[in-house]
């Protein structure tokens, strides 16, 4: 079985060295072939940050087991990390946090055991980076939360909440606020939960989570979320157990999945060999349970827990009363503890059984689409304009170009209604949204609309639009504040 590495920057080859030499040891059954990717792949002229080369071998592999990867500053390129797990749809990140015996927290302190599983949107969300400046002094951020793609996620994570008898698998969001986005990725939460009766299934609002989590982290069981707050409220979790040094993560898809530490690159200790690379150890733990190499995988862990229990510690956490150790000396420490038991979750040795998610050719690129609820009907539009103007003076403005297809229903700035009501104590930027609806509910098609884009534009410079859509009763926007 063979699969691909990319040994990352900063730490990345210690602790990539380090944790493949355990492989070694422990006799882990595959083959690697080494892959360019990385922050000097960007500085060789590769604006994606990898070779064709490397990315031919991971499609034709399946696996990646990746090192973290920097990423330039301001030379307006992507981050390689997100660009590997969007390019291939690893669309559900997981991320274990457990208590690990000799890494003391408050809570391991307090005799309050973790083991919490986010599972974050790994696609979509703001992390499309399609962003705008509007006008010179507005930046706008396009978020796409989309059925098909919540759909895939929070499948996988009711069928893996499923398969660890979790006792509990909540959606975390902010659909009190997002109504359309947020309320979709809830709405797909509660449409698979239905097939999972045996699950304990429930929602809570991302700040609560956030709350309790620090207050009540043994309450939680696998907690799924979109992709920007699956991201902080994972480092949360990281920090509950001790810190990044201890997050490993999984980016799961249906053809390609991405093994890889939560922490990055740690520019601040490279180079030094005092690296932890516990992180990136429990990441390559759960990729050798992914492809069956189950022994392996659990003599691993175990000779690992002994380890952490036993006092070795590299110099980012553990008793400072202790030594540390560096990098080197920790994989010779774990090495040495194979066939050792931990005291607390030993991890059960079941044999091996190789049976790796074969990598599936694609010939074309997949379409995943829902089936439509009712009939699409344009029922008007949102234009975003650039003025400086007071929001009664637009609005008598906008009313002549209105004719008689379109009604003015409101002026807003920054998502609140400045008109027809509204407060002098809002304050304004110079870019509002008006929007026009159908007169008399006439039907409307895009014609009619470019029509009134057209008018428009003779009194408005018009940054940017959005058609109002309804489907059967269903509205396909939302409301402004104060509307
Ligand atoms: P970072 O995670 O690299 O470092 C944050 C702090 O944690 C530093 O003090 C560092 O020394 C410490 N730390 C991290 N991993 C450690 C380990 N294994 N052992 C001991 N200490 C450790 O985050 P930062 O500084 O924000 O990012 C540095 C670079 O890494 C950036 O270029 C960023 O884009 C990249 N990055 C890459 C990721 C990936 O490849 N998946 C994820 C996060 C950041």
């Amino acid at each position: 079985m063979k699969i691909a590495v990319a040994k990352g920057d900063g730490i990345g080859p210690e602790i990539m060295g380090a944790t493949l030499r355990i492989f070694e040891a422990n006799k882990v059954p595959l083959e690697y072939e080494f892959v360019d990717m990385g922050k000097w792949v960007f500085d060789k002229g590769f604006s994606n940050g990898m070779t064709p080369e490397a990315q031919i071998a991971i499609e034709n592999l399946g696996l990646l087991f990746k090192g973290p990867m920097e990423t330039p500053k301001g030379k307006g390129v992507k981050s390689i990390n997100v660009t590997a797990r969007k390019t291939w749809n690893t669309y559900a990140n997981k991320r274990v946090f457990q208590s690990l015996h000799g890494v003391d927290t408050v809570f391991s302190k307090a005799g309050i055991p973790i083991d919490i599983t986010i599972v974050r949107e790994n696609i979509e969300d703001t992390y499309g980076g399609i962003e705008h400046m509007i006008t010179h002094d507005v930046a706008l951020s396009r978020r796409f939360i989309t059925k098909p793609g919540s759909l895939q996620v929070i499948r996988y994570a009711f069928e893996m909440a499923k398969q660890k008898n979790a006792r509990r698998i909540s959606c975390g969001h902010k659909a009190n606020i997002m109504k359309i986005t947020d309320g979709l990725f809830l709405e797909c939460f509660y449409e698979v939960a239905k097939e999972y009766p045996e699950l304990k299934a429930d929602d809570i609002i991302v700040d609560d989570l956030c709350m309790k989590l620090v207050t009540r982290p043994d309450t939680f069981d696998v907690v799924v979320l979109t992709n920007l707050q699956g991201d902080i409220v994972s480092d949360l979790c990281a920090g509950l157990v001790g810190g990044l040094g201890f997050a490993p993560s999984a980016n799961i898809g249906d053809h390609i999945s991405i093994f890889e530490a939560v922490h990055g690159t740690a520019p601040d200790i490279a180079g030094k060999n005092i690296a932890n690379p516990t992180a990136l150890l429990l990441s390559g733990i759960s990729m050798l349970r992914h492809v069956g190499l189950t022994e392996n995988a659990a003599v691993i862990e175990n000779a690992l827990l002994y380890t952490l229990e036993s006092g070795v510690h590299t110099g980012d956490f553990g008793d400072k009363a202790k030594p540390s150790v560096n990098t080197t000396q920790f994989a010779d420490a774990v090495i040495s503890n194979f066939g050792r038991q931990p005291q607390s979750n030993p991890k059960p040795v079941i044999p091996n059984k190789p049976g790796t998610p074969t990598p599936f050719r694609l010939l074309q690129n997949a379409m995943m689409e829902s089936v439509e609820i009712g009939n699409e009907d344009i029922v008007g539009v949102d234009l975003f304009i650039e003025s400086n103007e007071q929001p009664h003076s637009i609005a008598v403005k906008c009313q002549r170009h209105a004719g008689v297809k379109f009604k003015l229903i409101n002026i807003s700035n920054r998502g609140t209604q400045v008109w027809p009501t509204g407060s002098v104590y809002t304050n304004l930027v110079n870019a509002y949204n008006v929007r026009f609806e159908s007169l008399d509910d006439q039907p409307l098609n895009q014609q009619d609309i470019l029509g009134l884009y057209i008018s428009m534009s003779g009194n408005f410079k018009i940054c940017s639009s959005e058609l109002l859509n309804r489907w059967g009763d269903k509205k396909g926007y939302s409301l402004a504040q104060g509307q």
